[in-house]
This record gives C-alpha cells, sequence and structure tokens, in this order.
C-alpha cells in the first residue's frame, strides 16, 4: 500500500495513437511490480460510465507492445462533458474501488480526467498519446513519430507518380489545429511547401509554395496542407492554384485515417514504455493531475492544466529549413 493507491484504472481515449498499447503494457506491469492491481476500462471514459472494466495481469498485456491502435479501445465520449456523465463514472470508480486513473490521450482526454479529478478528489495522471503532438510541456507525443514516418512514407510513393506525370500534388494531413505533423513530414519528404495553420496566411503560403516550383523549374511539386489550415483543406488549395495557374495539373491526396495506424516506431515503444513506468513512479509520489512528458529525453512532470491550456509552438528553425530546402 503506497499512498492508499491499492488499485488504479487505465483507459484510452480521443483518436488512437500507436504506442498506446506499448502505455498500456508499461502502465500494468509497473503497478503489478508495485503491488498495485489494474483495471483496464474498455472505450475510454465510456467505459467508465457503462462499468466496462477487467482486471489486468501481466500476461493480459503480452505482445502487444508492437501493436498499433488500442486493446482496450477508444471513443469520444460526450456524455463525461456533462456533470450527470461523471456523476456515473464516480460511481463506477467507488464500485471497482478505483484509487486512481491514468488517463492516456490527448487535449479532450486531459481536459475530462483534470475537471473530474477536480470534482472527485481522485488522483488522475495523463499520459500524452496523440499522433498530432499538440501538448505543451513534452517534446514528443506517444504516436506522432509512427505517424510522421507513415505520412513520410505516403510522400515518397506520391512523389513517383508527381514526377512520372509532372503534377502537382496537394496532400491533406491530420494534426486537429497543429501544423507539427504537416510541417516535419514537409522537411523529411523534401516537399516544396507545407500550409499549416501557425504560419502568415494561407494565401501567402500558397503563392510562395507556386513560387517555389517555379524558381527551381520543377515539372512538379508536393505540398501539403494541414486539415485545419484553410477551410475545405487540400481540396480548396487546389483550386486556388489552378485559378491562378491553369496550366498547371493538380491532384489531392486526403492521407485520412491512415496515418493513425501501424506498428509504433523504436521511438514510441521506448517513449511509452518510460513514460508508462514514470506515471506509476509518480503516484507512489503523491503525484496527482499531471501529465507525464519528456523534454531533452528526462521525464518531467507537468500540470495538467498547463498541458491543455499553454500553447505549443512549431520550431521557427524547422519552419525555416523547409523554406530554404525547398527552393
Ligand atoms: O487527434 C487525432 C486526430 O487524428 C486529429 O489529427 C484529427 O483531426 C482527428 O483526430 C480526427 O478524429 P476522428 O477520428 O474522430 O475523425
Amino acid at each position: 500500500m503506497n499512498n492508499h493507491i491499492n488499485i488504479i484504472g487505465v483507459l484510452t481515449s480521443g483518436g488512437d495513437a500507436p504506442g498506446m498499447n506499448a502505455a498500456i503494457r508499461a502502465v500494468t506491469r509497473a503497478a503489478i511490480s508495485q503491488g498495485i492491481r489494474v483495471k483496464a476500462i474498455y472505450r475510454g471514459y465510456k467505459g467508465l460510465i457503462d462499468g466496462e472494466i477487467k482486471e489486468f495481469s501481466s500476461q493480459d498485456v503480452s505482445g502487444i507492445i508492437q501493436r498499433g491502435g488500442t486493446i482496450i479501445k477508444s471513443a469520444r465520449c460526450t456524455e463525461f462533458q456533462t456533470p450527470e456523465g461523471r456523476r456515473k463514472a464516480y460511481q463506477t470508480i467507488l464500485k471497482e474501488q478505483i484509487d486512481a486513473l491514468i488517463v492516456i490521450g490527448g487535449d479532450g482526454t486531459f481536459t475530462g480526467g483534470r475537471l473530474f479529478a477536480q470534482e472527485y478528489d481522485i488522483p488522475v495522471i495523463g499520459l500524452p498519446g496523440t499522433i498530432d503532438n499538440d501538448l505543451w510541456g513534452t517534446d514528443a507525443t506517444i504516436g506522432y513519430d509512427t505517424s510522421l514516418s507513415t505520412i513520410t512514407e505516403c510522400i515518397d510513393k506520391l512523389r513517383d507518380t508527381a514526377t512520372s506525370h509532372e503534377r502537382v500534388f496537394l496532400v491533406e494531413v491530420m494534426g486537429r489545429y497543429a501544423g507539427f505533423l504537416t510541417l516535419n513530414a514537409a522537411i523529411a519528404g523534401g516537399c516544396e511547401a507545407a500550409i499549416i495553420p501557425e504560419r502568415a496566411s494561407v494565401k501567402e503560403q500558397i503563392e510562395d509554395a507556386i513560387g517555389n516550383g517555379r524558381r527551381k523549374s520543377k515539372n512538379s511539386s508536393i505540398v501539403l496542407v494541414q486539415e485545419h489550415a484553410v477551410e475545405g483543406g487540400a481540396a480548396t488549395v487546389a483550386q486556388m492554384i489552378e485559378k491562378v495557374h491553369p496550366e498547371y495539373s493538380t491532384r489531392v491526396t486526403v492521407l485520412g485515417h491512415l496515418q493513425r495506424g501501424g506498428s509504433p516506431t523504436a521511438y514510441d515503444r521506448i517513449l511509452a514504455s518510460r513514460l508508462g513506468v514514470a506515471a506509476i513512479q509518480a503516484l507512489l509520489d503523491g503525484q496527482r493531475n499531471v501529465m507525464i512528458g519528456i523534454q531533452n529525453d528526462d521525464i518531467v512532470l507537468v500540470p495538467l492544466s498547463k498541458a491543455i491550456h499553454q500553447k505549443k509552438d512549431i520550431k521557427e528553425d524547422s519552419w525555416e529549413a523547409l523554406q530554404t530546402l525547398s527552393i
């Protein structure tokens, strides 16, 4: 018995991310090694409301470190956003004798967890699990590295056909309201431009994108468009380009949910494992309502309120690198 934590609940919520399973495994095994029982909550906060719970042994998390998605399922639960939903969830906490919660997810997951912790005085520890990398206080989120690799692989394939047909490809990339995936995939894929919400006006960014193609006399180009940078996404940008340059042949590719799948990279597996173990240690140390993050390869504890509310900006040198290298 440590800080009165005998049983923890673990859940994954919001968009799934590669490496969530590695995090579940780490949390489960680290807890059991400390004599703490683990109850897996299925389908995120929905499962907490409905009491969809199964106690996990070490064996229950065998063979999952390499698997994408989440074995305990995920959901976006609007009911948990209501006081009544959270009241029902607390009934499950009492019934199952859960002393603390570990929530793996992104912004929405942490927002719900923090509110719940405040209302019912239950320790909540957040693990950053989202492909978007949009949480303040951590250099990386679980799933981001894998998603970045997936997008880069897709760009490489598109490059072949773009070059062969001398076309301009507009590729729509996920990221919610953040441009990390788009910008860094553009660097990795050697793209001509990235259109992201964090920089300049979209019109200027598109003009630059077209300019970049011209200056080098390129006969094809790949421009990444962050899903929320412009209303209508990549299709809108294609229309804008064709209006100015009817001679250009454009094609639109929306990568969609492909970006969330696949086996996690070694980086994501290691990150998830380290953060999961640190989450249990944090609970034993009496921590509550913090996200476990990574900064300069060190584990850090960040108040959930900061992780949610502070704005994480893209790196200026990355933006500059893309501009320099895409001419
Ligand atoms: O947060 C992860 C994410 O994939 C975002 O990049 C995207 O905007 C959103 O989830 C898509 O959500 P859904 O799977 O519910 O359509």
